[in-house]
């Protein structure tokens, strides 16, 4: 059996907490695309672990894969791994041969081009990881990959190829005085980073870690064995749908597909197997955005991220903004920034139910809209005076589209804890009409809804495995 969780939304809808939560049954948990862009939370023992590249299995003791979609920093993957095995956690985590790697300089690179664009308020508002420049080498077919690592002739020859491409584009295209500058703005040595005998040595060690410790897997032949065994394989979707480069809204998207077809593409397992099992569309209860691009259901809006927001919102719509943010901790783990939040928007998640085929879905953060008078849903969209129900293609016409909303009575903060323990019926009767009418609407039915970041802290109502 094939569980996919995939994120309905803009990323953060709570996807590491599901996969913690169903993969109990789940043999192996595979990450298919993106890198350490990601930042997927799993809540166990009342210890908050903050998963970025490791797949959130690797809390249960799980075998965890990164698949071929992936994009791999070597750097902080064996960072994160000693940092989970100082916690007493000692993940058996596989990279696919397959995988592409993040080298330094396309950190560098992704900071520059933000920078560039920061300049016209073009800025994507990255994570600043490298994950765009890396996929781009790869699209290039001037990347180097995971099992490249291994053999010093293949890396060398690759590395002489790409690293005057990059460096040439960095000092030629956008003027960046490498030899001047120890460092760029995120501390990236700039000069090892464009160094190709510096890398050489960093990389090929990276490779002899992943070969010693048996890590280095082709994930589609590995998986497709362990399924003829009887295994149960959760894939885990990171960012979220709005965010995918095909069907988000180009061009302040992430550079991988995070939909379902993406789970066969970044795995090696084919499109009949992954749509053959289940895939569950993760759904915040509200919406949050990280970075740049339009949100026609947002509240307020967050300097420097909204496009066009000066400071000037409507006194209501700034509280209610606030009042979601500190109840659900809509703040930057690293940095502390305000994220933007907004109303759900179902002309988003039908265009989500689609373009992934979502099974069932988790709703998370009905506690975090408690104690609200009125929550709204987006249950249109108003575009050139026609009723639309879905989003446009382009960002230009969705940044156009006004909601047509769709308003219900609030419910009250209540025990969630013993809501999750009683069932659904104990949930408070407006939140169920509130979920009952989004379900009907995308035609999906509700397989658990999260009342809290605890993994106790749900209402399951189905078991996909
Ligand atoms: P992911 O990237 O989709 O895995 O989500 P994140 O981990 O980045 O963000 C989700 C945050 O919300 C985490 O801090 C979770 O612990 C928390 N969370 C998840 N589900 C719920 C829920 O139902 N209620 C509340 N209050 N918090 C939740
Ligand atoms: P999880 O898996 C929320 C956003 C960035 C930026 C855009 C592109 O935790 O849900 P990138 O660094 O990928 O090139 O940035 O995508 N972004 C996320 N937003 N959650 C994430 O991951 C994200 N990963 C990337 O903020 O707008
Ligand atoms: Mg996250």
């Amino acid at each position: 059996m094939i569980v996919t969780i995939v994120g309905a939304q803009l990323g953060d809808e709570g996807k590491g907490g599901i996969v913690d939560l169903y993969g109990e049954a789940a043999d192996i948990v595979v990450r298919y695309q993106g890198g350490d862009n990601a930042g997927h939370t799993v809540v166990h023992g009342g210890e908050e672990y903050k998963l970025s590249l490791v797949p959130s299995g690797a809390i249960r003791g799980k075998t965890n894969v990164l698949g071929n979609g992936c994009v791999v920093n070597p750097r902080t993957l064996f960072d994160e791994l000693d940092a989970l095995c100082e916690r007493g956690v000692d993940p058996d985590v596989r990279v696919a041969r397959r995988a592409h790697v993040i080298l330094p300089y396309h950190r560098v690179l992704d900071g520059i081009e933000e920078t560039v664009k920061s300049e016209d308020d073009q800025e994507v508002g990255t994570t600043g990881r490298g994950i765009g420049p890396t996929y781009e080498d790869k699209a290039g077919r001037r990347g180097l990959r995971i099992g490249d690592l291994v053999d010093p002739e293949v890396l060398r020859e690759r590395l002489e190829y790409v690293v005057p491409l990059n460096r040439a584009l960095a000092e030629d295209v956008f003027g960046i005085a490498i030899e001047d500058a120890d460092v760029d703005a995120t501390g990236v040595d700039l000069e090892t980073a464009f160094d190709v005998d510096a890398l050489f040595e960093e990389y090929r060690e990276y490779g002899r870690r992943l070969d010693e410790e048996g890590m280095l897997v082709d994930a589609g032949a590995f998986l497709a064995d362990r399924l003829d065994d009887g295994e149960q394989i959760m894939f885990e979707g990171a960012q979220g749908t709005i965010l995918d480069i095909d069907h988000g809204n180009y061009p302040y998207v992430t550079s991988s597909n995070p939909t379902a077809g993406g789970a066969a593409v970044g795995s090696g397992l084919s499109p009949g197997v992954v749509g053959g099992g289940e895939v569950i569309g993760v759904v915040k209860a509200y919406l949050s955005r990280v970075g740049s691009g339009p949100m026609p259901t947002e509240l307020a809006g967050v300097e420097d991220d909204t496009p066009g927001y000066d400071g000037a919102a409507d006194e209501r719509a700034e509280e209610l903004a606030t009042y979601i943010r500190e109840e659900g901790g809509e703040y930057g783990t690293v940095t502390g920034r305000p994220r933007r939040v907004g109303w759900l928007d179902l002309p988003m998640l039908r265009h989500a139910t689609r373009t992934s085929g979502f099974t069932g879905l988790a709703a998370n953060h009905v506690d975090t809209l408690a104690g609200l008078d009125e929550v709204k849903v987006a249950r249109a969209y108003r575009l050139d005076g026609e009723e639309l129900r879905t989003i446009p293609a382009t960002v230009e016409r969705w940044a156009e589209c006004e909601p047509i909303y769709r308003s219900f009575d609030g419910w009250p903060d209540v025990d969630w804890d013993y809501v999750a323990e009683a069932g659904y019926d104990k949930l408070p009767e407006n939140a169920q009409e509130y979920l009952e009418y989004v379900s009907s609407e995308l035609e999906t039915p509700i397989y658990v809804v999260g009342v809290g970041p605890g993994r106790e802290q749900s209402v399951v109502l189905e078991h996909p495995f």
